[in-house]
């Protein structure tokens, strides 16, 4: 424990100590017509420069760079400049020099069953959904996902439990009844929000705060690194707290492109990449209770609500997939008790 403790303070340490402001595209470019030869990949996410997320992936982007100098340049770019989402998945399944970052129901859309393991209400803390992804059942996926030609290099970018953010307070789910409710283009999402009694409106995250201001929807769901990092509380400010969903980042590349890189590229690579999931959630634990405070500063309220009578609605949602495989809700379920030791 201690050893895993001061592994732990080593890696939030150097983090720290890599100086951020990896945006310089320009600079970038310049750099890599003077070295041909070098391979780039650019690195795609919805996250905005604010949010820590996205200063977590700047600063593996920095550690990946100044390890591989001479061969090897990665290139993140936030807040959706380039495509994200399914977009981005596809960049990833035809072989770009691409890697993305984004929702595990993306990863879905190749491997269903990815959505069965980030359902709604499954996990209770952040730790329970660490050692899901650690587990056989999931590393089947990640091999599943490797015969579609995608390569996943890390499921454990979390960035907090989803709650609602809406206008009024949300208590039951007859609170959610005719309000728009904007959602991550996904059917898991979509279905979730549905089984709660709200009306599931996708929008890509770029247009939530016109869409709010716009009434093209009334209010969306997510965490509080979200609503902090994005400022999404100036147009919103009640938050219900139903953590109906863990909002995780999956980080995928394609295969091919992968296995053409060197031994050494791969393992700095993922090493990297390792370590920032680690300091990523060391800093959303933090910054949670951080968040709270300043935004309750900003004017935003927060509610408990009655988390008992989303239960059964949500339940439901498991039984809505044709494609995932059969049985696994039950699989999963069992591998929560290990993990749970019962
Ligand atoms: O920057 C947006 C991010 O924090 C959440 O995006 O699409 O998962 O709600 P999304």
């Amino acid at each position: 424990m201690k050893k895993k403790l001061s592994r732990l303070f080593l890696i939030v340490l150097t983090m720290g100590l890599v100086a951020c402001g990896g945006n310089n595209k320009e600079e970038k470019t310049t750099e890599s017509s003077k070295l041909p030869e070098k391979k780039i990949i650019k690195l795609s996410t919805k996250f905005v420069e604010d949010e820590q997320t996205a200063k977590t992936l700047h600063l593996v982007e920095n550690k990946i760079n100044e390890r591989l100098k001479d061969t090897l340049e990665i290139q993140v770019f936030t807040g959706g400049q380039l495509p994200i989402g399914k977009d981005s998945m596809e960049q990833v399944v035809s072989g770009a020099n691409w890697i993305s970052v984004d929702g595990l129901n993306f990863l879905g859309d190749y491997v269903p069953d990815y959505n069965a393991v980030s359902g709604p209400m499954l996990y209770k803390t952040f730790d329970e959904y660490l050692a899901m992804t650690k587990s056989e059942l999931v590393k089947k996926l990640n091999k599943d996902a490797e015969k579609k030609g995608i390569k996943v290099l890390s499921l454990d970018y979390l960035f907090g439990f989803r709650s609602m953010l809406t206008e009024g307070e949300i208590k039951t789910p007859n609170d959610l009844k005719g309000l728009k409710i904007r959602v991550p283009n996904s059917q898991l999402y979509m279905l979730t929000l549905k089984a709660m009694g709200a009306n599931p409106t996708p929008l890509p995250f770029t247009e939530v705060y016109s869409g709010i201001q716009q009434k093209v929807v009334d209010g969306l769901e997510g965490s509080l690194m979200t609503i902090y990092g994005t400022k999404i509380y100036e147009v919103r400010k009640h938050v219900s707290l139903t953590n109906h969903l863990l909002g995780v980042s999956g980080i995928a590349i394609s295969n091919k492109v992968w296995n053409s890189l060197t031994e050494n590229e791969r393992n700095v690579i993922q090493e990297e990449i390792d370590n920032g999931a680690l300091y990523n959630t060391a800093e959303t634990v933090k910054l949670e209770e951080e968040y709270k405070k300043q935004l309750e500063d900003l004017g935003v309220v927060f509610t408990e609500v009655d988390a008992e009578s989303f239960d059964a609605p949500i339940s439901d949602v498991y039984t809505q997939f044709p494609k995932w495989t059969p049985g696994i809700y039950e699989e999963i379920q069992k591998e929560l008790n290990k993990i749970r030791g019962k």
